[in-house]
């Protein structure tokens, strides 16, 4: 016999009939208090959360992360305390999930678009999460422009058309956005999958160590599996024989046994603004030189498990960049800073103030204690006191009183400063766009070309010469073949004033006098 169980509803009643609802007579009419029918179809009907505002498409996965308990030669406690990294083989849950940024929930995972990489630490001090993304940089360096660069790069709101001419009005208009626009163009902006790419914590942080010493750090993960990526020909075949190929893959890969693995590189500088360098360590938009700042490997990580209930595990996990634990801190990145409060925001809007007691959010190498209380979908009450009715603090009565005071008290930079609304004065916006571009291999560079040339002769005339005028900054050969698939020659933009938003250095005023 097979194993069949009895159907109830969600009060645990038996179904007698789940083909037919209660009618008068066989054809009906249908009565109001047909409770088993109405149960079911109102639930169906809220079936949908609503799906993220960016990232809607990906993909979960769980392992772990192993430490090497050391930064390169140095034991890693002399730079922080954080417990998950101590220790040679000492092993952390983890849940990541990969996803594209601007598509819907079933849109397309071979779109050129930058890829989340979003990792959940379970630590027995608490969650830590690493949300970060494949390519390094980000467009902007102030979290107030996210909403705009957002809007850019979603869906015209009359056509719910992606257009080129939007993006790149946009675009034109942020000079800042150069460095990530030459890695988003090049293959680089369509990974072959998930496995075969890289992730980065892109925003500067903070470790902290037993003795309140901060040092600011940037994260980066390298796929054991090597780095794949796609033209924009390859991804259209791909995308003709499925939307999800990357999800897929994942599934199928872990499957077979073959568990992908990245190894987790730490950079790191002193905590202090460092005027000595042409960028500022905490702008988004940059890399920081590895020859002056090696990554050095702190820690592994595999990939083994998926999940058992896409929506549960998917569609609800949550995210946030202020998920931080003892020995970890954030640093005054501006974008840093707006996301910080952004993640944990939509979440209560997404899923519910109470997102943090499903499975998947919950700390679950950590006791949770808190006077939290209620709300829609509370499920259970977070560990209290011995006394039950004491859900404050402080009390004589019992309850939760505060920890211990750390003993290691941080020690991080006084700061002092008029409050201000002022761009960061170190924008560099083009030299390490330039960098990069001449990083690049040949055909690399001839597909970067091909891809920008093909969306910018979407675009409206002034828009066109503003992004060759800034190609022609970030390296003159990019701007050149740019403006040449154009017809625009640098005589043509050679008249235009900088945006009234930008620093140009002495070496872009110099760049543009050659060019005149
Ligand atoms: C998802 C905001 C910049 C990586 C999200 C979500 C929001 C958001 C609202 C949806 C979260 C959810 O519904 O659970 C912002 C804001 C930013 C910003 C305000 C800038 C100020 C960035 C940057 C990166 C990034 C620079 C990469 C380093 C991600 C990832 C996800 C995400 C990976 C998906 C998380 C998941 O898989 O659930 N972001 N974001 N975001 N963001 Fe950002």
């Amino acid at each position: 016999m097979p194993d069949r169980k009895v159907l109830t509803n969600r009060q645990g009643h038996p179904v007698y009939d789940n083909q037919n609802q209660r009618t008068v007579g066989a054809r009906g009419p249908a009565t109001l208090e047909n409770y088993q029918f109405l149960e079911k179809v109102s639930h169906f009907d809220r079936e949908r959360i609503p799906e993220r505002v960016v990232h809607a498409r990906g993909v979960t996965a769980y392992g772990y992360f192993e430490a090497y308990g050391a930064w390169g030669e140095e034991p890693i406690e002399r730079h922080t305390r954080a417990k998950l990294f101590q220790e040679r083989g000492r092993r952390t849950e983890v849940a990541v999930r990969f996803s594209t940024v601007i598509g819907g929930r079933d849109s397309s995972e071979a779109a050129r678009d930058p890829r989340g990489f979003a990792v959940k630490f379970y630590t027995e001090d608490g969650n830590w999460d690493l949300v970060g993304n494949n390519l390094g940089v980000f467009f902007i360096r102030d979290a107030i422009k996210f909403p705009d660069v957002i809007h850019a790069l979603k869906p015209d709101p009359v056509t719910f058309e992606q257009q080129p001419r939007r993006i790149f009005d946009f675009m034109s208009q942020t000079p800042e956005s150069m460095h990530m626009l030459v890695n988003l163009f090049s293959p680089r902006g369509i990974p072959a999958d998930y496995r075969h790419m890289q992730g980065f914590g892109v925003n500067t942080y903070k470790w902290i160590n037993g003795e309140g010493r901060s040092v600011l750090v940037k994260y980066h993960w390298m796929p054991k599996q090597g780095v794949r990526s796609m033209t924009a020909e390859d991804a259209a075949n791909v995308q003709a024989g499925s939307l999800g190929h990357a999800t897929k893959d994942l599934y199928e890969a872990v499957e077979r046994g073959e568990y992908p693995e990245w190894e987790l590189l730490v950079q790191m500088m002193d905590d202090h603004d460092h005027p000595e360098l042409d960028f500022d360590p905490l702008d988004d938009t940059k890399t920081w030189p590895e020859q002056d700042f090696p990554p050095r490997a702190v820690g592994r990580m595999v990939l083994d498990r998926m999940p058992e209930n896409f929506f549960a595990e998917n569609e609800q996990i949550s995210f946030g960049t202020g998920v931080l634990v003892d020995g970890l801190d954030f640093s005054d990145d501006k974008m840093l800073v707006g996301r910080t409060f952004s993640y944990s925001d939509t979440q209560r809007h997404r899923v519910g103030p109470n997102y943090l007691q499903l499975p998947v959010n919950q700390a679950k190498h950590a006791e949770v204690r808190t006077n939290q209380r209620d709300g829609r979908m509370t499920y259970h009450v977070d560990g209290g006191g011995q006394n039950p009715i004491v859900n404050y603090e402080p009390s004589v009565m019992g309850g939760l009183h505060e920890a211990d005071y750390p003993t290691h008290d941080e020690q991080g930079p006084e700061i002092r400063g008029r409050l201000t609304r002022k761009r960061i004065p170190r924008t560099n916006d083009y030299l390490q766009a330039g960098q990069r571009y001449l990083l690049l291999e040949d055909w690399e560079r001839e597909d970067l070309v091909k891809n920008l040339v093909g969306q910018l002769s979407q675009c409206e005339r002034p828009v066109q010469e503003r992004m060759v005028w800034h190609f022609l900054l970030v390296e003159n050969d990019l701007g050149l073949r740019v403006g040449e698939g154009l017809g625009i020659t640098p005589d043509d933009v050679l008249g235009l004033e900088p945006l009234p938003n930008q620093n140009l250095t002495e070496e872009d005023r110099e760049r543009l006098g050659k060019l005149g």
